[in-house]
């Protein structure tokens, strides 16, 4: 055969995926196994979401439709950033994508050139530097420690820009760490990109799932609004994972350089699930305040019930719904805990390098089950964990 495009040889899979199959695999030799490996609610579209898509469909909107995105959706859109993140921003700058995944990668096709250096945090979600590579461009990560609660360090970005650099990738709250990074934070990172000429790239798809605090939207600094593209989506926010509905808030130059990617690959996206789209975003039944109260309830027990797991360590995420769990002084490896934790205690989580090389003594569990789910799986993994104690006392 002839060989094959060499930009596939660069791209990375994710751990949560490949765990995913193996839990599976042991569901069907009849195991019971606790899923917290997967970053999807276990909620579902509240009822005036259903309600609209069938309308949708019967009212025959199931044809093609504008390629940025059907109009009222855009303009629904922009009525709730304003209300959630006290964003103005225009219509038109809106671009509607099948799942947020997609706005990403058209964001990344429209910015990244060979060679460019795009910087990311570390642990962070597992496409960025995957991407960028399949890109041509260099991923440079920068570190999100336990002992910055998790938090950009902007004098670690601000050294490790250099005059190749491109963009900059940010995801608050973050996955997997859960923080929220501060204003200030955000502020010194918004001067950074503003003197460098930077893109950023603010992946905001937790930005509703946050507990108790304010959400301040990286576009919102000075200097942001020519150079940041929000990327964010349906599946967190409203629990609509499989209806692959997301979209970028892009600066006005870049707009028609998205929709020519949209005309590109996948034309438009489904007319009835946009339509849908606006109820959600309505919320008219208080669903996404209702889901996040349950999973701050569900943070509480949790992490709680982590902490009390010998070797285990977990500061409370600030937002998402994933506890990220230092394991380092069960004196295995990540791999190892979590091999243990799915093959003899059937509770699957994911060892922390998915993330990247900074996540090396971590796991993740995602927390979007119920409170008895999770009881139980932490009892589990507490039966098993004679196995790294033993590990511990022979080090
Ligand atoms: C940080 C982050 N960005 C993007 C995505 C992709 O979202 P979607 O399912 O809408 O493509 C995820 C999904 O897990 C995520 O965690």
């Amino acid at each position: 055969m002839r060989p094959l495009a060499s930009r596939l040889s660069v791209l990375t899979g994710e751990g949560a995926l490949t765990v995913y199959s193996r839990a599976k695999e042991l569901e069907r030799q009849g195991r019971s196994i606790i899923h917290l490996e997967l970053g999807e609610p276990d909620f579902h579209p509240a009822e005036p979401v259903i309600a609209a898509l069938e309308k949708a469909l019967r009212d025959g909107k199931d044809r093609y439709c504008p390629m940025a995105g059907v109009p009222a959706l855009k303009d629904e859109l922009a009525a709730y950033l304003h209300r959630t993140r006290n964003l103005n921003v225009s219509p038109e700058s809106v671009v509607i994508a099948p799942g947020c995944k997609i706005a990403l990668f058209m964001a990344m096709m429209a910015i990244i050139e060979p060679g460019d250096e795009v910087l990311w945090p570390d642990p962070g979600f597992p496409g960025y530097p995957s991407i960028t590579r399949g890109f041509g461009g260099v991923p440079v990560p920068f570190g999100l420690t336990e002992k910055n609660g998790f938090q950009p360090d902007p004098d670690e970005i601000a050294a490790k820009i250099t005059p190749r650099t491109k963009a900059i990738l940010l995801n608050s709250p973050c996955n997997p760490t859960g923080s929220v990074y501060s204003d200030e934070v955000q502020r010194r990172i918004a001067e950074l990109a503003v003197k460098h000429d930077l893109y950023v790239l603010s992946d905001e798809i937790y930005a509703r799932i946050i507990y108790g605090q304010k959400y301040i939207s990286m576009l919102s600094y000075p200097g942001m609004a020519e150079r940041t593209l929000i990327i964010d989506g349906f599946s967190k926010s409203f629990a609509m994972t499989g209806w692959r509905l997301g979209y970028a808030i892009a600066p006005p130059e870049l707009v028609p350089h998205l929709v020519m990617l949209a005309i590109n690959s996948y034309t438009c996206v489904a007319e009835f699930t946009q339509l849908a789209a606006i109820e959600a975003l309505r919320d008219s039944t208080g669903a996404t305040p209702r889901m996040v109260a349950e999973f701050q309830k569900r943070r509480g027990q949790f992490i709680g019930d982590l902490n009390r797991v010998p070797g285990f360590r977990c500061i409370p995420p600030e937002g998402a719904f994933y506890a990220w769990v230092n394991i380092e002084e069960t004196g295995m490896t990540a791999e190892e805990v979590c091999r243990i934790m799915l093959e003899e205690a059937g509770v699957a989580g994911i060892a922390g390098a998915a993330f990247g090389e900074m996540g090396r003594k971590f796991v993740r569990f995602s927390f979007a089950s119920s409170t008895a789910t999770l009881k139980e799986a932490v009892a589990r993994i507490q039966k098993v964990s004679a196995a790294w104690q033993g590990a511990a006392a022979t080090r």
